[in-house]
């Protein structure tokens, strides 16, 4: 019989829950009413070789109709991420998908800050592209995302691969867009990737985060402790080349260069491909297993700025605000991920 107290909460059912292991559930939204009905989505990111890995997910696989590419500064300034993402669309012959340029500089934080040091000088170093034939549609993107939002006939959902400045500068300018979800690439419930406790997404743009943990949204986050265990490994490279296409053969290049500088950064034996997880989670929910947890960015602290505090054992009492992924499974992702650069190659 449980222990009744003065309460006349089960204590023994609190301690219960403490212990209860920490199982994910499906990391997105519920069920749409018509579970085969595509998922409207904007992708915002800053490509970056991971970033590339999300594009083409998201323009390949049937469960996401993607509305449009907006790019932000990030792992490059914004020129370069912008010309990246027209890069890769091109050599993935991906079409008729807006692409818009955004902000080039962060919120408040102070600008500059790139990963020249993982992603090269280009932000998309490896491969040899050639001129992009994919314009740009507009240098506003947090306009051109409202207007898309605005008159779209479903929820849009969000997905943000870079650093969050775009999307919390719509929130801001449009309180109350009706956004369905955003899933975010960033932060960790373990540690950092440019400070022992900041995740880069989250550093570059720390009050950015917050406005988008605190928007009252529903937001899935995933973070570095899900992204470290989906690893381009030799054999992932080797299914990749089998392909024999030209578009597999940029994804060889871009992930052996990318595997270089996490081996001389990182001693990674195999780099994490972080970004298109946000896009896979979406397509098969079963790929991420989350916990609703009270997510609190850290804006003052002075060895911790930009760490993403994860309350998942509910110490602080707050409410959650976002769904933190905490269990993977890679096998899962990387059957969707090999099999868009194989139909977009087909086509290419
Ligand atoms: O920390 C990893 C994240 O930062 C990824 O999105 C990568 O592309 C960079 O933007
Ligand atoms: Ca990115």
């Amino acid at each position: 019989m449980a222990q009744e107290s003065v309460t006349g909460r089960d204590e023994l059912q609190d301690v219960r829950d403490l212990e209860m292991p920490r199982r994910g559930t499906g990391c997105a939204a519920e069920p749409a009413e018509d579970a085969h009905a595509a998922i409207p989505v904007i992708l915002d990111c800053d490509p970056g070789h991971d970033d590339a890995f999300a594009i083409m997910l998201a323009a390949a696989n049937p469960a996401i109709d993607l509305l449009a590419v907006t790019t932000v500064a990030g792992n490059q300034t914004l020129d370069k991420t912008t010309l990246n993402a027209r890069r890769i669309m091109t050599a993935a012959g991906i079409s008729g998908i807006p692409v818009a340029s955004g902000r080039d500089r962060p919120l408040m934080a102070p600008s500059g800050r790139v990963a020249t040091e993982i992603h090269g000088e280009s932000g998309m170093d490896g491969p040899s592209f050639g001129e992009p034939t994919v314009p740009v549609v507009s240098t506003d993107a947090v306009g051109f995302m409202h207007s898309i939002i605005a008159n779209h006939a479903e929820p849009v959902t969000l997905v943000v691969t870079g650093p969050f400045t775009n999307v919390a500068a719509l929130l801001l300018a449009y309180p109350g867009v009706p956004v369905e979800r955003i899933v975010v690439m960033g932060g960790s419930t373990e540690r950092g990737n440019v400070t022992p406790a900041a995740e880069f997404n989250i550093y570059a743009d720390p009050e950015a985060a917050q406005i988008v943990f605190g928007s009252g949204l529903p937001v899935t986050m995933v973070g570095l402790n899900v992204t470290h265990q989906v690893l381009a490994t030799p054999s992932v490279l080797s299914k990749i080349s089998a392909l024999g296409t030209p578009l597999a053969a940029v994804c060889v290049d871009l992930l052996t260069f990318y595997a270089s500088t996490y081996k001389s950064l990182f001693g990674f034996d195999s780099p994490p491909v972080h970004d298109p997880l946000t896009i896979a989670a979406l397509i098969d929910p079963a790929i991420l297993g989350c916990s609703s947890a009270a997510v609190t960015v850290e804006l003052n602290g002075t060895a911790t700025r930009g760490a993403t505090v994860v309350d998942l054992d509910r110490w602080t009492g707050a409410a959650p605000n976002c769904d933190a992924a905490v269990t993977v499974d890679p096998t899962r992702f990387w059957d969707l991920m090999i099999a868009a650069i194989r139909d977009l190659g087909d086509d290419t």
